[in-house]
Order: C-alpha cells, then sequence, then structure tokens
C-alpha cells in the first residue's frame, strides 16, 4: 500500500506540473505526476490546441514520457485540477495498460483527497492478455 508521504509528494510534483499547463482553450489546468516501480517520477500536464481535438490530457503526458524513457511499470499517480477531476476515459484506457494495480491520487488545489486504483477507475478492463486467448502473457 502507498504511504501517505509518497502520494502527498507525487500532489506536490502534479500541482508543479500543473503549472505548466497549455490550456488557453479551456482554461482548466491539469497536472499529474507518476511514480514507477523504479523509483523515479514523471511529469505531465494537459497542452492543448487550436484545433481543439488534438488536445492531450496531463496523465497520458505522463505515461508516454515513462514509458520513452524506458520505465513503464506504473506503481502511483497523482492527478490535480481545481474541481479535483478524475481522469477521463481515454486516460484510464491508457492507464491500465501500464499499471492496473497502480494507486491513483486525485486531488485538489487543496486539501481534498480522493484514492483509489485504475482497477478501481477501468472495471472489467481491456488489457494486453486480453489478446491473448488463454496464452501466457511471456509465451
Ligand atoms: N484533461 C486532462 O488533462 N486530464 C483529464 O483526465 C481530463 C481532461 C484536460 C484536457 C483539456 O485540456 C482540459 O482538461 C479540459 O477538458
Amino acid at each position: 500500500m502507498s504511504s501517505t508521504d509518497s502520494l502527498e509528494e507525487l500532489v506536490a510534483r502534479a500541482k508543479e506540473a500543473r503549472s505548466k499547463a497549455y490550456a488557453p482553450y479551456s482554461r482548466f489546468q491539469v497536472g499529474a505526476a507518476l511514480r514507477t516501480a523504479s523509483g523515479k517520477i514523471y511529469r505531465g500536464c494537459n497542452v492543448e490546441n487550436a484545433s481543439y481535438g488534438l488536445s492531450m490530457c496531463a496523465e497520458r503526458i505522463a505515461v508516454f514520457k515513462a514509458v520513452c524513457a524506458g520505465d513503464s511499470q506504473l506503481e502511483e499517480l497523482a492527478v490535480v485540477s481545481e474541481t479535483m477531476a478524475a481522469p477521463c476515459g481515454a486516460c484510464r484506457q491508457v492507464l491500465a495498460e501500464f499499471g492496473l494495480e497502480a494507486t491513483v491520487i486525485i486531488a485538489d488545489l487543496g486539501e481534498r483527497r480522493r484514492i483509489t486504483t485504475v482497477s478501481d477507475l477501468v472495471p472489467f478492463a481491456f488489457t494486453p492478455s486480453s489478446l491473448t486467448c488463454g496464452e501466457s502473457e511471456t509465451g
């Protein structure tokens, strides 16, 4: 189980990331920070575009940075927004790919927190093992 201290550190990192959000269209700034099995922390903020549909969420940017660093085993994720918003459906699916058992802490800019897991956010998840009919993931 994740300790409160390690999750609060992630919330602090996610707040830092949120301050870098590029959200001139929605004006809704989101920050994310995740810790992988290696212990490293990766941050992300939402990055919008004048072609609105190309905008990217904070959580997916953090995950993609970790994967690109060859460090993809997600253990803990914090997401911070003014309204304590939960990860969107697309982000939940991406999180499930890299850490179905990961702890997720959803925070506002103050002291409000909700702690859950990726598997609770994505019941009956479609995962890499869904592609292999009865085979082991390594086989
Ligand atoms: N957003 C995120 O960064 N993460 C989510 O899980 C939900 C939404 C961003 C996308 C967009 O830039 C803004 O919030 C408003 O939807």
